[in-house]
């Protein structure tokens, strides 16, 4: 396939749209306030912020040039500038696709959960108390459908292929995602509690300050990026040879910081107005109950002390969550899936139904074994595969690539760029300073 048959982002706002889509997810609106609410409030937030402006927006730029030198899926992409070793590039490509394909297969689940959540409200409404209880109650059956559901939304997107599936959904669904999170934050800011919500996030606790707090503020920013799994390197080669990478990729970056943000502002006030309402939130001993599962039990509890304005809400909070999460599913989906295409010459068509479908089985597998899986594969790609992946990008971008073709590639778009502080940094930055902080961070619990 040549390069002209290959899709592309149609402008810059739909491709900063879709990467920043890509980036935004349950990441943001799940796992950041989760992990700032029991990780010291702002101890946490300050930390994740100094791990995305140092490590993780580098390596963002590392990926999205890679991919556009490429023109090509990053098992291509990887082969064609790692020339003399093109079995080894090759294998770093399929662990990333495998990598992606795994979180998708834990994503889905999830997803699936907040698409019952959203829709339980509307049952509810209409008189179908039962179907809302299965909804929103865990068993197997329900996970598996729900899973299915989320997976057809994400197959459905990506058939359609760059331009008329991803990049046409990315803009028509971030903004309804900024407009109702703009209108959650403003109507919780109204209610009881909301302060000491808000004092809870922006006051550091730095008693919580430790190794393991630093490695998930990394994988955080990692996950949160959508890094290390070619998911930004495929986004990058749909990327027009006149765009400038840095300064695009900054303000993908900031979108989604900005988001983590915002999600912190609505999450946190949010527990202590349901604790107003009286909904528990802190056990005996003082802890948060219910870490992880914070979104799908206090804020439902919220929301149903609420009356009829708490369902609308309700409805609302969900269908933010579900937007978040297909315009990254359908990131991570696109990596496997331009993978088959180009190299086995498959129709998008067909490799996006036999990818959903494998990676749907996996899906199913783990809600099957949850207790045994969900975390494992979870924490497994996402603390340990995504920034020990990030190392082998920077090693191939700082060690492999030579640096005369790496910046005719990073000119295209920014002809002035050798000139500025920018190419005098980064480039020695990403080669020396992010991998050996990616492995520090790892090596200091055993040090
Ligand atoms: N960035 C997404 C989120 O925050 C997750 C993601 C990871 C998306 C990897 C694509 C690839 O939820």
């Amino acid at each position: 396939m040549t390069s002209s048959d290959r899709g592309q982002f149609t402008s810059r706002f739909g491709f900063i749209m879709a990467a920043a889509g890509s980036a935004v997810g349950l990441g943001n609106v799940w796992g950041f306030p989760t992990q700032t609410a029991t990780n010291g409030g702002a101890a946490f937030l300050l930390v994740y912020l100094f791990m995305m402006a140092l490590l993780a927006f580098p390596m963002l730029i590392a990926e999205l040039t890679i991919g556009r030198y490429g023109q090509s899926n990053p098992i291509a992409s990887l082969r064609k500038i790692w020339v003399k070793n093109k079995p080894v590039a090759a294998m770093f490509g399929v662990i990333a696709l495998l990598t992606a394909s795994m979180i998708l297969s834990f994503y889905a689940i999830l997803a699936g959960w907040l698409i019952g959540f959203g829709l339980a409200p509307i049952a509810d409404v209409i008189g179908l108390n039962g179907v809302a209880d299965w909804l929103v109650t865990f068993g197997t059956a329900r996970n598996v459908s729900l899973t299915v559901l989320f997976m057809l939304m994400t197959v459905f997107v990506v058939r359609r292929g760059v331009s008329d599936g991803i990049e046409k959904w990315s803009s028509r669904l971030m903004p309804v995602l900024f407009v109702l999170f703009i209108a959650l934050i403003g109507y919780i800011f109204t209610q009881d509690g909301a302060m000491d919500g808000l004092e809870m996030y922006l006051v550091p606790k730095w008693n919580h300050l430790n190794a393991s707090l630093v490695v998930n503020a990394m994988g955080q920013a990692f996950f949160s990026l959508s890094l290390g799994v070619g998911a930004m390197m495929v986004y990058g080669s749909y990327l027009s040879k006149d765009i400038n990478i840095p300064k695009t990729a900054g303000q993908v970056a900031i979108i989604d910081t900005g988001v983590a943000f915002m999600a912190g502002l609505l999450i946190l006030p949010a527990m202590f107005v349901a604790k107003e309402n009286g909904v528990q939130i802190f056990n005996e001993l003082g802890e948060l109950i219910s870490s992880g599962n914070l979104v799908f039990v206090v804020l439902p509890a919220l929301f149903d002390s609420m009356g009829l304005a708490g369902e609308v809400i309700g409805i609302a909070f969900f269908a933010l969550m579900v937007i978040a999460a297909l315009t990254s599913s359908i990131a991570m989906l696109e990596v496997p899936v331009s993978c088959l295409q180009e190299e086995a010459k498959m129709s998008r068509n067909k490799a996006t139904k036999i990818l959903g479908g494998t990676i749907l089985l996996c899906s199913a597998i783990i809600a099957a074994n949850f207790n045994a899986l969900f975390d494992l594969v979870a924490t497994a790609s996402t603390v340990y595969m995504q920034p020990l992946l990030g190392v082998v990008w920077a090693v191939v971008l700082g060690w492999i690539w030579s640096r005369n073709s790496l910046l005719e590639e990073i000119r295209q778009g920014n002809p002035e760029i050798e000139q500025t502080w920018f190419w005098k940094i980064w480039p020695w930055y990403v080669k020396f300073v992010c991998p050996a902080a990616i492995l520090i961070v790892f090596a200091y619990p055993f040090l």
